[in-house]
């Protein structure tokens, strides 16, 4: 048994703003039949608190990063969990990174470095009772996990540091470095040190044992000029010790077979089911009924996700008897694009602004195609949420979009490979290129059946992935093999 601690600022189903949440939340059970033991720890918002039953205190402090603190022990949601309890930096409602204001809480650094602190000092034997052989800390809220194991003192600990997304680096400015509690070696050494000021992402990209990302195209994207955000540099340097390694789904969670977000539960042999489905999400979204092709995004508006290139091309759909449904919330000018479309075409384009785990289901099950034109995607999860529900995903060809999504070009479809379209370069032009093959492919109702079924049918599982993470601890904690459910 190998005992993991899985850091993160976000975990399903307690707190979500997006992935990484799906896949913090999910690793736990996936990783189990390898031999795996993954504790998680996690920030107390007032959300965890709420969730945790009977929980056991293992530890507190008067004056833990400027208030008191506990550490607490429990469980919520079939998940271990420990809790950092510190009403002066979590207990706040809402969202995990943003106040009210719309704005960073200005003491993200504090907030996010005794999270990371805690885990490191686990790993150095605080508690007798619990004691991981491996931190693995998720995105920049955790970078300084690694960074403390290798300048505060040694602790034996082997350190995993996986990126969700490059684009967040967690940069700050170097007045904030005291309160870090970081040994003052890691300023030397220029582990921190990023253009003029320190970056959490950073100090992890450079002190971890192994750092992985949640696709293999990602894994060698970043290291280019194109998407490594400035870090490329660094990641060719540790090429030797990146892995791309690609998300899968928890499959009980989306399962359309026992989903009670849907109206009618579906499988592989029954897909005229999804119609019901379908249905159910018009009238959700005030749409009339149709004979075209029903598409959807469910998705953060951001300038990642590339939907400013979608709005132009909604009339276009409309005309040739598509229509659309929108769920989504952040860039106020997008959100305010998809409203106007909504209101120039009623009946033909429903949006919601907003954020809702139930509907998301239901748009998964309902709609024809899952529209997903990132400009960079790490892995991506909603084109394979997608894939497992019988919606054919159209994706941009980047990251773990171009990992999961077979083109349905002549050669694949006659191989009987393909399973949704997709696109490049990520513009307005090939976008609309890709819409247009969409109604072409929807006009041919076997092709497309043929594709849903093979969509159903593909492995979007933890499966394979869990045991390449499996893998990977065992190679960092020197064991030759882990339990093997196969063999
Ligand atoms: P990212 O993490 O970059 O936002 P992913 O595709 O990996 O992208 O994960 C997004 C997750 O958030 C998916 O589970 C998706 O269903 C969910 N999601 C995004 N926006 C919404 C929304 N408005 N309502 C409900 N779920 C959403
Ligand atoms: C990030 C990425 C997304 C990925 C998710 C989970 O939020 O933007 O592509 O699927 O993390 O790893």
């Amino acid at each position: 048994m190998i005992e993991v601690l899985s850091i993160a600022s976000e975990i399903v189903p307690l707190v979500k703003t997006g992935g990484l949440a799906d896949v913090v939340g999910a690793l736990p059970a996936a990783l189990a039949p390898f031999g795996v033991r993954v504790t998680t720890l996690v920030p107390g918002y007032p959300a965890v608190i709420a969730a945790l039953a009977d929980p056991e205190v293992l530890w507190s402090h008067a004056d833990y990063f400027g208030g008191p603190a506990r550490l607490l022990k429990g469980r919520a949601a079939a998940l271990d969990l420990l809790v950092l309890d510190a009403g002066h930096l979590y207990g706040r409602p809402g969202n995990p990174y943003i106040g009210p204001d719309g704005r960073d809480w200005p003491d993200n650094a504090r907030r996010f470095a005794a999270l990371s602190f805690m885990a490191y000092e686990l790993g150095a034997g605080l508690v007798p009772t619990y004691r991981p052989e491996i931190l693995h800390a998720h995105d920049w809220q955790t970078g300084l996990v690694p960074a403390y194991a290798r300048f505060n003192a040694p602790t034996g600990v082997k350190t995993v540091l996986t990126v969700h997304n490059i684009a967040f680096q967690g940069v700050f400015g170097w007045d904030v470095f005291n309160a870090l509690r970081l040994d003052y070696r890691a300023a030397g050494e220029g582990a921190l040190e990023y253009w003029g000021n320190l970056s959490f992402l950073k100090a992890g990209l450079q002190t971890a044992d192994a750092v992985t990302t949640v696709s293999p195209t990602y894994a060698h994207e970043i290291r280019t000029a194109e998407y490594g955000m400035g870090l490329e540099g660094l990641l060719r340097a540790r090429a030797d010790s990146l892995f791309g390694i690609l998300n899968g789904i928890d499959t009980r969670v989306w399962d359309p077979g026992h989903d009670p977000a849907l109206a009618v539960p579906y499988g592989v042999h029954a897909l005229g089911d999804r119609a019901q489905n379908r249905a159910a999400l018009e009238e959700r979204f005030g749409l009339e009924p149709g004979e075209g092709p029903l598409f959807s995004v469910v998705s953060r508006l951001t300038w990642q996700k590339g939907l400013d290139l979608l709005v132009p091309h909604i009339d276009m759909i409309v005309e040739n008897g598509g229509r659309l449904v929108v769920l989504g919330s952040g860039d106020a000018a997008l959100e305010q694009a998809f409203r106007a479309a909504a209101a120039r075409h009623p009946g033909k384009v429903g949006v919601m602004i907003g954020y809702d785990e139930p509907l998301s289901h239901l748009v998964q099950g309902g709609a024809d195609v899952m529209l997903v034109p990132s400009r960079f995607e790490p892995c991506g999860l909603t084109q394979l949420y997608a894939l497992r529900y019988g919606s054919i995903p159209l994706v941009a060809r980047v990251g773990g979009l171009a990992d999961t999504v077979i083109d349905a070009n002549a050669a694949a479809l006659d191989a009987g490979a393909a399973t949704g379209i997709v696109f490049s370069p990520v513009t307005e032009e090939a976008l609309g290129e890709a819409l247009r093959r969409g109604f072409a492919l929807y006009q041919q109702p076997k092709v497309w059946r043929k594709m849903q079924r093979r969509g159903l049918k593909s492995d979007v599982s933890w499966d394979k992935s869990a045991r390449h993470y499996a893998d990977l601890y065992a190679t960092l904690t020197g064991r030759e093999h882990h339990a093997d459910p196969n063999d």
